[in-house]
């Protein structure tokens, strides 16, 4: 990782959105290759299978698209038309340059975003739900956006998963949603070293009610 580039342990003591727009536009040009490429991150790619498996289709909104690794991912298989939202303008340019969006907008999960009821027909999100960032409480929004019958695909850090209280949201939300399933996954792959190599998330997998 390059001097002063930010790094996991500075991504997992964010404690505001204020906090993330400075750390992601800080990271957003060496995120790549200094981050993905080199922990050999692989959530997006098991993030996006365990997606596909449930069958969604379009429009489908990618929450933190950041660089673009999810909507690369879907492109691949063919999926689309996709959206992306993030709070971070700076990662939003690289995820545009990438070709693969319908549409990049700026949103903050935390709050409202400017997309009407049930505009999606699916909805995935890889990395976002995770210390420091994006908390249970957006899970509402995620439910305003998605159409009735929305494929959702959400992955929850284990730490946060514990520490943040999901098990409660998603009980507290079981009667607008079904197929509730998780899917544990590893973060990084074989390549990973440090202290977060094994690091490993949740997928929740459910449909909008
Ligand atoms: C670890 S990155 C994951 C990016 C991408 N999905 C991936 O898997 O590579 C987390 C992303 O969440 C975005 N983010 C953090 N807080 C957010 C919020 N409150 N609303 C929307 N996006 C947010 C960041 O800007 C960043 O792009």
């Amino acid at each position: 990782m390059s001097d002063n580039a930010p790094d996991l342990d500075a991504a997992y003591g964010l404690k505001t959105p204020e906090d993330s727009k400075r750390l992601y536009a800080a990271w957003a040009k060496t995120y790549d290759a200094d981050f993905a490429a080199r922990m050999d991150y692989c959530l997006p790619e098991r993030v996006v299978a365990a997606f596909v498996a449930r069958g969604p289709s379009g429009p489908i909104l990618d929450i933190g698209a950041g660089t673009g690794l999810v909507g690369a991912h879907l492109a691949a298989l063919g999926l689309g038309p996709v959206d992306g939202v993030d709070i971070s303008a700076e990662m939003l340019d690289v995820a545009e340059a990438r070709g693969v969006y319908q549409r990049l907008f700026l949103g903050d999960m935390t709050a409202r975003l400017d997309v009407a009821n049930g505009a999606y027909g699916a909805v995935v999100s890889s990395g976002t739900f995770t210390t420091g960032h994006v908390g249970p409480e957006a899970l509402d929004e995620v439910l305003r956006v998605a159409a009735t019958g929305a494929q959702i695909a959400i992955s929850v850090s284990e730490a946060h998963w514990q520490a943040a209280g999901f098990a409660a949201t998603f009980d507290r939300l079981a009667g607008q949603i079904g197929d509730l399933e998780l899917k544990r996954v590893r973060i990084y792959g074989e390549k990973a070293e440090g202290a977060h190599k094994d690091d490993a998330g949740f997928v929740a997998l459910f449909v909008k009610g």
